[in-house]
């Protein structure tokens, strides 16, 4: 009976059949997976899932930007793939509000509770009022400004010279997400907790969110019932997801209680979030798992994100040293000819080093993949597609960059060049061919925070070091929801001389 009540459990099986019948006989030419009976294209999809950013690419590049995947029978999982512009600034703009995330994203990324990202409607207007308000205080820009200067000057600087010192390759992706990681932290709780050190301490909550991310991926494209079963048999990457939660929240809770009596700290944002929750609740009671759940939602906003920005960055840097001469010489130029640390404001000099940045973001966009679930049918403009209330829309960021007919034949081509204007200043993209901080209403809350931040580290690391990747060390994106490099970033760094 258990089978009928949820068809997955036989489906997925078979899914797994048909995989190993692929292996084995045919290699299909076109990307477009097979639409099976019962299973749908599944198959097709699991075959590819380690490489399911650059194979949904294909696919949609063969389809002209837009696909309507099939998913097994009865598992409501048939879905339109997209990554056309047109389509983009349709669902994230034109027609917004039909297009929330819907109960379906939030059963996928339970684990962020009610913090922003996974809510809709009148809680996440709430949301983002506060959080705008906390970000554009001018205090907040000033507190950030001496942060991300501290942490480069008492934690990046002594880290990285010690291991260019002893001549020793290390993972510079590990070491930015905890750059972020401790930014984050003492941004959102006033506590830096220290992973950047040159020991590389083992924090589970820091290690947490990749794992989370991962998982988080992989539930998009398994029906339901299976990860269900999954996670209550604690197997696989749930069995990661519930050892996540349990960092997080053993990480989190005895932060928002420290900060409860917090008097000294004149900015707070956490006391902020309190406040704000009590009037809108009308009583003096708040939640700490409200709480929880904002912080968290922030801190995977703060610490992924920029981490995986400046990863790709040097990689493309160590590729193309042409760019790292020029970045070089924009710094010298602008920065009155010798390195030193320099404002917020100054930042926006650096034009070229925001050309780089925004080209790792178009061909690596960190949110690789959006969710949204239809409210009622609607037809969308590309090739007029027709989605219905049950048909999940999933939109590919990552595909959108390398679209020959959105950015031209030099797509995949890393050149910074592409964002300087004729008048020299930053090129201006509309957010639904550049889609990276996402587009309309839900547009990123932290961009000019996020390019801020970026600037300066890259600056720090660039003007201080020569960065070369260990020949031979594999490049792919990461299988998972934020697209990070799947085996890190191995490099030795050499001392440039003062
Ligand atoms: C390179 C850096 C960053 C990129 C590429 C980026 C990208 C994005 C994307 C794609 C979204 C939409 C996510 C979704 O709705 O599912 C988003 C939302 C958001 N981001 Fe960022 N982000 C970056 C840095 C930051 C930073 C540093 C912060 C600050 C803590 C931040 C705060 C937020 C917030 C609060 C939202 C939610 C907006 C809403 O739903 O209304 N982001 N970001």
């Amino acid at each position: 009976m258990a089978m009928f009540e949820n068809p997955e459990l036989f489906l997925f099986p078979l899914c797994i059949f048909i995989l190993c019948f692929l292996k084995i006989t045919t290699q299909k030419k076109s990307p477009v997976p097979t639409n099976w009976p019962l299973v749908g294209m599944l198959p097709g999809f699991l075959q590819n899932i380690h490489r399911i950013h650059d194979y949904t690419t294909e696919i949609l590049y063969q389809c002209g930007g837009t696909f309507e995947f099939k998913g097994p029978w009865f598992t409501k999982m048939d879905m339109v793939f997209t990554c056309d512009p047109a389509n983009i600034h349709h669902i994230f703009s034109k027609n917004f509000s039909n297009y929330p995330k819907g109960p379906e994203f939030r059963k996928i990324f339970d684990i962020l509770g009610d913090g922003i990202f996974n809510v809709d409607h009148e809680l996440w207007e709430f949301h983002r009022k506060t959080t705008l308000s906390i970000l554009s205080n001018i205090k907040f820009n000033s507190f950030l400004e001496r942060f991300v200067w501290e942490k480069v000057e008492n934690g990046l600087f002594p880290v990285l010279d010690y291991y260019s010192k002893q001549g020793i390759a290390v993972d510079l992706q590990d070491i930015l997400q905890r750059f972020t990681f401790d930014n984050i932290c003492k941004l959102v709780f006033n506590n830096d907790p220290g992973s950047l050190s040159v020991d590389l301490p083992y924090i589970p909550c820091e290690k947490a969110f990749n794992d989370v991310i991962e998982a988080l991926l992989h539930r998009h494209f398994l029906p339901e019932g299976v990860w269900k079963l999954q996670q209550c048999l604690k197997v696989g990457k749930e069995k990661k997801l519930v050892e996540a939660w349990k960092a997080f929240d053993e990480f989190i809770y005895p932060l928002i209680i420290a900060n409860e009596g917090d008097q000294n700290n004149d900015f707070n944002i956490l006391a902020t979030f309190r406040k704000e929750f009590e009037e809108k609740n009308g009583s003096s009671a708040y939640s700490r798992h409200f709480l929880r759940d904002t912080s968290l939602n922030l801190m995977l906003a703060g610490r992924d994100t920029t981490s995986t920005t400046l990863t790709w960055l040097f990689w493309l840097i160590s590729k193309n040293p042409l760019v790292e001469i020029k970045i070089c010489e924009e710094i010298e130029n602008k920065m009155d000819k010798k390195w030193r640390f320099f404002s917020a404001e100054e930042s926006r000099k650096l034009v070229y080093l925001h050309g780089a940045l925004s080209e790792s973001l178009r061909l690596f966009p960190p949110v690789a993949i959006e969710h949204k679930a239809p409210m009622q049918s609607d037809t969308l403009p590309s090739g007029h597609t027709l989605v219905d209330r049950d048909t999940k829309v999933l939109i590919f960021f990552y595909s959108t960059g390398r679209m020959e007919g959105v950015w031209g034949k030099d797509c995949l081509e890393f050149k910074p060049e592409r964002w300087i204007s004729a008048g020299g200043g930053v090129k201006y993209e509309p957010s639904y061919k550049f889609p990276a901080f996402n587009a309309g209403p839900r547009i990123c809350l932290g961009k000019e925070m996020a390019f801020i931040q970026m600037k300066m580290v890259a600056a720090a690391i660039i003007c201080r070091y020569h960065v070369e990747v260990v020949e031979g060390h594999p490049v792919a994106p990461s299988d998972s929801s934020v697209i990070q490099m799947k085996h890190g970033l191995t490099v030795k760094l050499c001392k440039r001389n003062a």
